[in-house]
């Protein structure tokens, strides 16, 4: 005989999203991550029409068709195209639901910590629009820590240090309260940008996206490799005549490419964690910090913090999930979930809506 609970629980999707600059990753309670794509929107420029979404827009991304454009919709500020960003939002959820549309949805959803009113607003907004009947809000800072194995009783300090595409930001958190949380624009992307230019203007040599990310994830390391010399075909388009062209690269050339930018992110975490107060410094001395976000897969970043900031490192399992998976966590917990979520009435019913066209 089926009971009222679990006929409750069939008719209700609990889903947590995780809607970062470069992916974004979807939860559902019972099935675990169900969806992880890229965030990008593929726009006829004629029609401006979304043409297609997530990976099928990726799969496009530097050999678009005539008309067509990829765009990442969340680049740029939460808000950069709003528009873009909920149609975007509404076809992944839509995807990522339990068999069709009949069920229920509610959602918890983790936003940057330094996101203004009207960014959180606008988030609520593309939320609503996907036709997910509660939506809460959290912290992402606090959402990685639980992912990453932190516990919310646990009163000692924990230090977090989320390395995404284009933020990284460093928190500590005890007893499920963010104790600081410093957010910089500026995370593994940067390590593609300054890959694209020296190619350019040291080898004379144009790259599109995907190999620049192909090279970053499989040649690339935080640390001089013992080998120097081992070498990979980069190709791409001559600078100077246009033609198609490929140049051999070594290990010994990347290496302090790469390294100029891990050691900016090295010394952004060193910084913040010289502000933090005794007790807390205490608890992080013993305990070291916890690398999420797919920065952290970056071969041999956490030999390289550890040396730099002096203090244990460790990557958290499945750094790119551990926001999602904290996020997944809350539905266990309804009153944790109640005290972190940040919805704000007052933002749900006053605020304008600056956004609908
Ligand atoms: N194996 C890997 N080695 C190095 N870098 C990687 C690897 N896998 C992913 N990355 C990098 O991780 C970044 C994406 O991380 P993540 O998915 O956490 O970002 P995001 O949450 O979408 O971005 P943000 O947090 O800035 O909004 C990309 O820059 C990607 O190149
Ligand atoms: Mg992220």
């Amino acid at each position: 005989m089926l009971r009222i609970s679990s006929l409750k629980k069939l008719v209700t999707d609990s889903m947590a999203i995780d809607l970062g600059t470069a992916s974004t990753i979807i939860a559902v309670k019972g099935r675990g991550v169900v969806l992880d794509e890229p965030s990008l929107v593929a726009i006829n420029e004629i029609s401006e029409e979304i043409v297609a979404f997530g990976q099928e827009a990726g799969d496009m991304a530097g050999r678009e068709g005539r008309d067509v454009v990829v765009r990442a919709p969340l680049i740029g500020g939460v808000v950069g195209d709003f528009e873009r960003t909920k149609k975007m939002l509404a076809h992944f959820v839509k995807k990522a639901r339990t068999g069709g549309s009949n069920l229920s949805l509610q959602a918890v959803m983790s936003m940057v910590s330094d996101v203004t009113q009207v960014e959180q607003r606008a988030l609520l907004n593309a939320a609503e629009e996907s036709h997910i009947g509660k939506v809460f809000m959290m912290e992402e800072a606090l959402a990685a820590a639980f992912g990453a194995g932190v516990l919310p009783t646990d009163k000692r300090a924990s230090a977090i240090i989320d390395i995404g595409s284009a933020t990284t930001n460093i928190a500590v958190v005890a007893k499920g309260n963010v104790i600081t949380s410093t957010s910089e624009r500026y995370g593994s992307s940067a390590i593609n940008e300054v890959l694209a230019t020296h190619l350019r203007r040291h080898r004379g040599l144009q790259v599109g996206e995907e190999t620049i990310e192909f090279l970053k994830t499989t040649f690339a390391s935080a640390y001089l490799p013992e080998d120097i010399t081992k070498t990979i075909e980069v190709r791409g388009r001559d600078v100077q005549t246009g033609s198609p062209a490929a140049v051999e690269i070594t290990t010994g050339e990347v290496y302090p490419i790469v390294e100029s930018i891990v050691r900016r992110i090295a010394e952004m975490i060193r910084e913040t964690l010289t502000e933090l107060r005794p007790e807390v410094a205490a608890d992080i001395y013993d305990r070291g910090v916890i690398l999420t976000g797919g920065g952290a897969l970056l071969e041999g970043i956490d030999k390289y913090l550890r040396n730099f900031i002096n203090l244990p490192v460790t990557v958290s399992d499945e750094p790119r999930y551990a926001t999602v998976h904290g996020l997944l966590k809350m539905f266990d917990d309804p009153k944790l979930l109640e005290r972190v979520s940040r919805n704000e009435v007052s933002v749900l019913q006053n605020a304008e809506i600056p956004f609908e066209a």
